[in-house]
């Protein structure tokens, strides 16, 4: 089944707004449980409040971060357990944090290793920089990235692993990526997790592209064969958008 993804990054500020907004997903999610998979990632303070709200709502819960370890004095880091209490997905190794937190590979592989351990799903980002997309090089960033990710994982994690192919480039800039990319890059990244977990395995493995997916652009990615579905930033705070894009992918997976 496709998913769809709503990564709120550090939005909205109050809570009411966090509502409101969980309140127009359930909506735009009503009657569409058995045909697309909706997930919202909200800020962590709102996990809480959201999740008492998505109750027998069909909508996914998740966080945007976790830690590796498991409890213990890491001042202001959330485990795995502590986020699977309340979600049943966490977003790992985004590139904002790669970039503004100084996230590593190692650390990304420990963290999608623990929060499977718990049997979280995860969606695992991963994407170039545009001077890689402008050198030629994306290839090998993405691959390295997958590789080194994916690490601790074997092939009994395969269904509840996701990961997110987003062009750091793409991200939040409105210059989504050609289709064509997107696609060469997702069939190289399914590639190697065959290679790492075995292809049967792979199978399994959901594939996201993420990066300025919008209503009038999600249709040319879900489209794609080895499109599993979007992590949508920016469009997912407002709720007429993201029924858009849920709607669209609905029907193009209905299609298949
Ligand atoms: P965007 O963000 O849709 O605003 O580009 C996507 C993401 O960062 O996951």
């Amino acid at each position: 089944m496709p998913l769809v993804a709503a990564n709120w990054k550090m939005n909205p500020n109050n809570l009411d707004d966090a509502l409101d907004l969980v309140r127009g997903v359930m909506a735009v999610a009503r009657g569409q449980a058995d045909r697309v998979e909706v997930a919202i990632f909200p800020p962590f303070p709102w996990l809480t409040a959201v999740s008492d709200l998505l109750v027998d709502s069909g909508v996914k819960l998740g966080a945007q971060n976790v830690f590796w370890e498991m409890a213990g004095a890491y001042t202001g880091e959330v485990s795995p357990p502590m986020v699977k209490a309340l979600c049943q997905w966490v977003i790992v190794g985004h590139s904002e944090r790669r970039l503004h937190l100084g996230e590593t590979d190692d650390m990304v592989a420990r963290k999608t290793a623990a929060a499977l351990s718990c049997e979280l799903g995860v969606i695992m980002c991963v994407g170039e920089l545009a001077d890689h997309y402008d050198a030629g090089t994306s290839d090998q960033v993405v691959s390295a990235q997958v590789r080194a990710a994916l690490a601790r994982c074997s092939a009994d994690d395969s269904a509840r692993l996701v990961i997110a192919y987003e062009p750091v480039w793409a991200i939040g800039s409105g210059r989504n990526a050609d289709p064509e990319h997107a696609y060469k890059t997702m069939r190289l990244i399914r590639k190697i997790v065959g290679e790492m977990i075995g292809a049967g395995a792979a199978r399994k493995v959901r594939i996201l592209y993420g990066g300025s997916v919008k209503a009038d652009n999600v249709q040319s990615y879900v489209e794609l064969p080895l499109c599993d579905g979007v992590l949508v930033g920016g469009a997912s705070l407002d709720a007429d958008e993201f029924a858009h894009i849920v709607k669209v992918t609905s029907e193009v997976y209905g299609h298949r």
